[in-house]
């Protein structure tokens, strides 16, 4: 079994990105993120505290612009319209979840798509699915940089993706039909979901469900990648794949934590970065 280390990945991209930024110096164009985030969510707080820790990092200018959840819907997509504007900026990030006063495909649909690192705005969804270039969303671009580094070729496999949302499964699918796999999408309403994974090269999971992956689901040598992350009674951190008995099993495996997770932030770095190189053109 070979374990997929993502920490070890994502410093190595970081110090790839953090010798771009050094380039990029001479041409006066420093790269700039902008996070918003609104509430008191502790995970969400932690989320935007690594993601900023990350930027200084690289070199890159970072601001986080928090607000109180009493924030009206109106407030948030000024502050938005300003970043838009604002040439210092080269990426904007709405942290999720938002409060639920607030319309949060309304919010994402005023983010400029050029500053778009997150991936979430219909217009890099849409050309995401068409397989043109755009920012795709941070979690899935991870994944598919783990299998181009560990070189798991990925045509004409079967690979099952556990979860549909449009942060993490939705677009993972679509990244990996651009790259011919033959996917199958499960989630909460699929009838016979260990039907699918067994049948799998691949599964990919991101439900936020602990040890929902067991080890009689998956084929010999097969490959987990668990982008889950809980929190279980004991402070003790999981993924969705139950990792004791799957890494007997498979071929590859990712850790949790040290798997996915450090490589989202990687993917925003490198989407910010790509997006302030835009400038020199
Ligand atoms: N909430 C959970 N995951 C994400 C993410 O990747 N980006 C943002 N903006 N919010 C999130």
């Amino acid at each position: 079994m070979t374990l997929i280390d993502g920490k070890k990945l994502s410093n190595k991209i970081e110090d790839e990105i953090s010798k771009e930024v050094e380039s990029l110096k001479p041409k006066g164009i420093v790269p700039g993120l902008a996070v918003i985030l609104v509430g008191d969510d502790p995970a969400s707080h932690t989320y935007v505290s690594m993601k900023e820790k990350s930027c200084k990092k690289v070199g890159f200018y970072s601001i986080v612009h928090k607000m109180p959840d009493t924030i009206t819907q109106d407030e948030i997509i000024e502050t938005i319209e300003m970043m838009n504007n604002n040439p210092r900026i080269d990426g904007i990030l709405v942290q999720l979840p938002l409060p639920k006063h607030i319309d949060t495909t309304k919010i994402l649909e005023v983010i400029d798509p050029k500053k778009d690192v997150d991936g979430f705005h219909p217009y890099n969804m849409g050309r995401l699915v068409e397989g043109l270039d755009a920012f795709a969303p941070c979690t899935p671009l991870g994944v598919m940089e783990m299998f181009k580094e560990y070189k798991i070729d990925l045509e004409g496999k079967d690979i099952c993706v556990v979860g549909a949302s449009n942060i993490v499964g939705k677009p993972m699918a679509a990244l990996l039909l651009n790259a011919n796999a033959t996917v199958t999408v499960t989630h909460i309403y699929t009838k016979d979901l260990s039907s699918h994974t067994k049948k799998a090269d691949i599964v990919i999971v991101g439900v936020g469900v602990p040890s929902l992956i067991k080890e009689d689901m998956v084929k010999d040598e097969a490959i987990v990648i668990d982008i889950g992350i809980n929190k279980l009674e004991s402070g003790k951190l999981v993924g969705d794949a139950d990792f004791e008995t799957l890494s007997k099993k498979c071929s590859y495996i990712t850790p949790v934590p040290g798997g996915v997770g450090p490589m989202t932030i990687a993917m925003l770095l490198k989407n910010t970065l790509k997006a302030a190189q835009r400038r020199v053109k």
